[in-house]
């Protein structure tokens, strides 16, 4: 039958980013503007059996293998529980994760749980109330704490934190989140910011990049390359260990060569592409295929999915957008000073991360 969602450069994406909605109820910098943007029109949003049956579709007959729920904020939709519940039950084995901004995690992770979501990513970005205010535009900060402790103790760990360093702003706060992260078994990893701010504020400089990173967190840990192996993911990942001479719990140091005390991802999206081994396809809460984060064509299937076509029909537009899919986002190693580059029209929140 189908051969699943291959492009013309010989990848398969097996793992499916499904955004629920454009919508947030934070404004952070690099990915919103502060007076947000124009949200779809709720019967623009694929509805919770429309997702069902595109889940279904992706995993039945195109080997999608993981399946990813992304925004703007998931946690913004009320019938996030129902898909989730829904989902699980058409797809026992399926792994299902959320990233989310955990503001209203508190009161969802259980019930999340109990529906049966594998598990959690929450974006985090300092341990400042007030940074996080700057930041995020709105102060939130302990409803996100509140919200990573409830996924931890619900059992929808290890849960892992995204933090995104801005130069100037919260680039200074690295190590102590790493600390703070690896006390209490949260995967943390840091993400290079991209040019998919609405605002089109993206600079080259302004961009903390993968090499700064490892080199702030080794005034305070040793890093060495996590022997499992990456499988296409974003994040390379690095075992943490402390520096000779510093001691954990009062306990003579092992100097750097002891048990890891966790370890941190680093997602080099712009410094350190990983695009060649890229196994993603994504749906945007209108139901359109992107095949890449910085693809300019989509590829509606929300028509598609209203008008009566079968599920092969689908299947078989989203096998054509794929087809689409570029070799590489074309930033090099200069950013946008790339000739080719182009920001796309979406930011972030409206593609899902
Ligand atoms: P797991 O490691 O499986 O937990 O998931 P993940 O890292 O794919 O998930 P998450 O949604 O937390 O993604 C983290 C960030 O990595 C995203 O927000 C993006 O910034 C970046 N990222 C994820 N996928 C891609 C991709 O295909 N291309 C690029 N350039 N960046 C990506
Ligand atoms: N560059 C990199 N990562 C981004 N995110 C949002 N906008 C950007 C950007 N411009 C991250 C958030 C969140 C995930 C969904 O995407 O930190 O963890
Ligand atoms: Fe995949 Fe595009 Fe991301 Fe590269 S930029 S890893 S091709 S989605």
């Amino acid at each position: 039958g189908l051969p699943g969602l291959v492009d013309r450069f010989g990848r398969v994406a097996t793992d499916m980013r499904l955004s629920l909605t454009d919508k947030c109820n934070l404004r952070c910098s690099y990915c919103m503007p502060a007076e947000g943007l124009p949200w779809l029109a709720k019967d623009a949003v694929l509805s919770a059996d429309e997702i069902t049956r595109v889940v279904g579709i992706g995993a039945r007959l195109l080997g999608v293998r993981e399946l990813r729920l992304t925004g703007g904020e998931p946690l913004v939709r009320a019938d996030l529980v129902d898909i989730v519940a829904a989902l699980r039950a058409a797809h026992p084995d399926l792994p299902i994760a959320l990233t989310t901004n955990a503001v209203g995690l508190d009161a969802k992770a259980a019930p999340l749980k109990e529906a049966g979501l594998s598990r959690i990513n929450v974006s985090l970005d300092t341990l400042h109330p007030e940074t996080f205010a700057q930041l995020a535009r709105r102060p939130f900060f302990d409803r996100v704490l509140a919200g990573i402790e409830a996924a931890a103790a619900a059992g929808l760990g290890p849960v892992k934190i995204n933090a995104v360093l801005m130069r100037g702003i919260n680039d200074a706060d690295a190590p102590e989140l790493l600390a703070w992260c690896l006390e209490r078994g949260y995967e943390l990893r840091f993400i290079e910011q991209m040019p998919l701010d609405a605002d089109h504020g993206w600079t080259r400089r302004g961009m903390v990049t993968a090499g700064e990173v490892r080199e702030v967190l080794s005034t305070r840990f040793r890093l060495s390359p996590d022997p499992r192996a990456r499988d296409g993911a974003p994040a390379e990942r690095f075992e943490v260990r402390p520096l000779d001479g510093e001691t954990r719990d009062g306990a003579p140091s092992s100097g750097g060569q002891g048990p890891a005390l966790g370890t941190v991802g680093i997602i080099a999206s712009v410094t350190e592409p990983f695009c060649s081994d890229c196994k993603r396809t994504r749906i945007t809460a209108e139901g359109k295929v992107m095949s890449c984060l910085f693809s300019h064509e989509e590829v509606d299937l929300r028509g598609l999915l209203r008008s009566g076509a079968t599920d092969e029909e689908v299947a078989q537009r989203w096998q054509e957008a794929m087809w689409l899919k570029p070799k590489a986002h074309g930033m090099g190693h200069t950013g946008l000073g790339a000739d080719d580059f182009v920001q796309p029209d979406r930011s972030m929140s409206a593609i899902g991360g």
